[in-house]
């Protein structure tokens, strides 16, 4: 379905869309571009700390939307065009069937097109090199049996999950316990969802949380930040 941005989304089967309707690519942009990965970047930069490969999790690969506007960032965003590397990893348990991926016309131009192409090719559990600075690992999987080989040191989190009200099972710390002793010192979680029993879990679990603006007419997204890892 289109949504108010003109971009497309989809309708899942839990009655939920995959992304806001007031806007797919206007949310995605800038719950997870914006505020979680141009944040980290330019923090660490700040710093002179920016790791040349950046790591990614993204918890629900659904449309492959935030995958690509990563990717995207790489081609054409002028502070990127030389660094940093990207290695993505993104979870889902229920593949989207690629007809439907194909209308959703998020790619303009041929370059875009066999980056998106890329994303959504059928290689699972092992890495998929898209361009010379974009690898995605797809991890065809639960996010409650979630356990990679390796631990890799995580910066960022996508968490896009449905709604609490969906799948309560996503936002709880059995979930969270799946992803966090992967994360390395001051990696940046961001999500769409505000809720407050989510935010004080966080903040349990050695999270630093903000609330920011949301897009469009939300209120609110989170940004966490992890300040104090686990030993
Ligand atoms: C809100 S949608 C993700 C939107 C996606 N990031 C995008 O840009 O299209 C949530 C995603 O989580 C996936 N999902 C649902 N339950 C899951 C689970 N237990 N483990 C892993 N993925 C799950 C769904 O199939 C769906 O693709």
């Amino acid at each position: 379905m289109e949504t108010e941005d003109g971009s497309f989304t989809v309708l899942g089967p839990l009655g939920e869309t995959y992304h806001s309707v007031a806007g797919a690519v206007l949310e995605s942009q800038y719950v997870y571009i914006d505020c979680g990965l141009h944040y980290f970047i330019e923090k660490k930069q700040t710093a002179g700390t920016l790791p040349s490969k950046i790591h990614i999790l993204e918890m629900g690969l659904g449309t492959g939307l935030n995958a690509f506007l990563t990717c995207r960032e790489l081609l054409t965003c002028r502070e990127l065009l030389t660094e940093p590397e990207i290695f993505y990893r993104a979870i889902e348990k229920y593949p989207l069937p690629s007809d439907l991926a194909d209308r959703l016309h998020y790619a303009t131009n041929p370059q875009e097109i066999a980056c998106f192409q890329g994303i959504h090719s059928d290689t699972w559990d092992t890495p998929y090199r898209i361009t010379d600075r974009f690898t995605l690992l797809k991890h065809r999987c639960d996010l409650l049996d979630f356990n990679p080989v390796g631990k890799p040191p995580v910066h960022v989190v996508f968490y896009d999950a449905f709604s609490p009200a969906a799948q309560p099972e996503l936002w709880t710390e059995q979930a969270l316990q799946r992803i966090v002793p992967l994360l390395a010192p001051e990696a940046v979680l961001t999500t769409y969802s505000c809720k407050g029993t989510f935010r004080r879990l966080l903040e349990s679990l050695g999270f630093t949380t903000e609330r920011l603006p949301g897009p469009g007419k939300k209120r609110h997204i989170l940004r966490a930040v992890f300040t104090t890892p686990q030993i």
